[in-house]
């Protein structure tokens, strides 16, 4: 009999060694209570949504969501979308190398190009796959990555893929990084920073459970003085941080990191991931990235949307401006009732309570109180800091986040 056919016993054997090994690792992550479920909404995104909660269709005010600037339900950026189906049709047929590079793919990298102040772009399907993409496609085997501890997971994959050689620096911790990279100086003689072994520090801009910012003018002066590269993750910066929501070299009022990573999914509420940067860059990136290469275009009519929404991003600074007041706004409220939050930079207000359970009850007795915030905890955040994750939208009225202050820090109060 061929080897690769099996009899219906074997067939048995072999889904219970899948069976046995999924069923063990659920009960693990149940027991842990890192157990993740969906969440099942049936509305837009938008600050106010409708989700099925205990079988029961429950109205919420969204604290949870990436759609910083609230453009995923405006009803002529979805017309607008909507006109581009019709005239683009439903997907793109191919990859941008051979037939998916439609004008509206051209059209959105000139868009962030200029909206980032920067040479040229281009775009991925997602900002997972720019930053996998792009990590791995720079950096090589006998390149050294220093990487901010709370980096995001496509980062940290970009990282592994490059293979190259990784030091982990603490959150923020510009001394630590100092210190790692004379270390690595040490262990690579004068090489680093030549052509055969070059350097990176590669960091988020926001970080995304916490809020906080990377010091892009430091970081900066570091990568010079050492000669090596920095790239930056704006995943959660664009649209949000700086006067007009051009990201941190806006707000710092200083130069670019050589190369800048973001994604369309977030304030710009469509989807697709970019790296914006110098010409040859991108060109580099367009033969050499494989998440660029062996994949399917974004559908037109999405690369068309983005374009779109970000052209209106780009008319509305006033949108970003009241995003950064309700932040603003709502940090007040919740220190002015008794709690420990930072005044945040960005659009997402960590509210630190420590246990993982106590997380879980205090995000679901909120639910139950029709504000959704979702309750963080391990492995996401590191063990004994979990917490309620808030992001805030620019259509957040200032009465709804005054009343959400005062509900969370008095379920906070009540499970203490
Ligand atoms: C910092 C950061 N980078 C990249 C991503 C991935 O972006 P996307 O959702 O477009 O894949 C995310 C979030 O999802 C993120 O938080």
């Amino acid at each position: 009999m061929c080897k690769f056919l099996y009899s219906s016993y074997e067939i048995k054997e072999k889904m219970s060694i899948l069976e046995n090994f999924t069923e063990k690792a659920l009960q693990l992550m149940q027991n842990s209570h890192t157990y993740r479920k969906m969440r099942h909404m049936v509305s837009p995104e938008s600050a106010h949504v409708k989700v099925v909660s205990e079988g029961l269709l429950k109205d919420q005010l969204l604290l949870a969501s990436n759609s910083y600037l609230d453009l995923a339900d405006i009803p002529e950026l979805k017309q607008a979308m909507a006109s581009a189906v019709l005239k683009w049709g439903t997907g793109s047929g191919g990859a941008r190398l051979t037939t998916g590079n439609k004008t509206p793919h051209l059209e959105l990298e000139e868009e962030i190009a200029k909206f980032k102040g920067e040479d040229a772009s281009i775009t991925f399907g997602t900002g997972y796959m720019a930053n996998v993409g792009t990590i791995s496609a720079l950096c090589g085997k006998n390149d050294i990555i220093f990487s901010d501890e709370l980096n995001h997971a496509s980062i940290i994959d970009g990282i592994r893929l490059s293979r190259a050689k990784c030091y982990v620096y603490r959150h923020n911790d510009l001394e630590d990084l100092k210190r790692l990279i004379a270390e690595a100086m040490n262990g690579n003689g004068e090489k680093l920073g030549s052509d055969s072994v070059r350097g990176w520090i590669v960091t988020d801009a926001v970080f995304s459970m916490d809020g906080d910012l990377a010091d892009l003018p430091e970081l900066l002066k570091i990568a010079r003085a050492n000669g090596v590269l920095l790239m930056i993750d704006e995943a959660h910066a664009t649209g949000v941080v700086g006067r007009t929501g051009r990201g941190l070299a806006e707000h710092f009022g200083c130069e670019h990191a050589d190369v800048t990573v973001g994604t369309l999914s977030k304030a710009v509420a469509c989807e697709g991931g970019f790296v914006a940067g110098k010409s040859q860059l991108i060109e580099f990136l367009r033969n050499k990235a494989r998440s660029f290469i062996f994949t399917t275009a974004m559908s037109p009519a999405v690369a068309f949307a983005a374009c779109n929404n970000l052209r209106y991003l780009e008319d509305h600074p006033e949108r970003v401006q009241k995003l950064q007041s309700n932040v603003a706004f709502f940090c007040d409220a919740l220190q002015s009732f008794g709690l420990n939050v930072p005044r945040v930079p960005s659009a997402i207000v960590p509210i630190v309570v420590g246990d993982e359970e106590k997380a879980m009850r205090l995000s679901f007795e909120l639910e139950k109180s029709g504000i959704l915030i979702p309750a963080i905890r391990y492995p996401t955040v590191p063990k004994g800091s979990a917490r309620l994750r808030a992001s805030l939208m620019a259509s957040h009225s200032k009465k709804e986040l005054e009343i959400a202050a005062e509900k969370i820090a008095k379920a906070i109060g009540s499970v203490e």
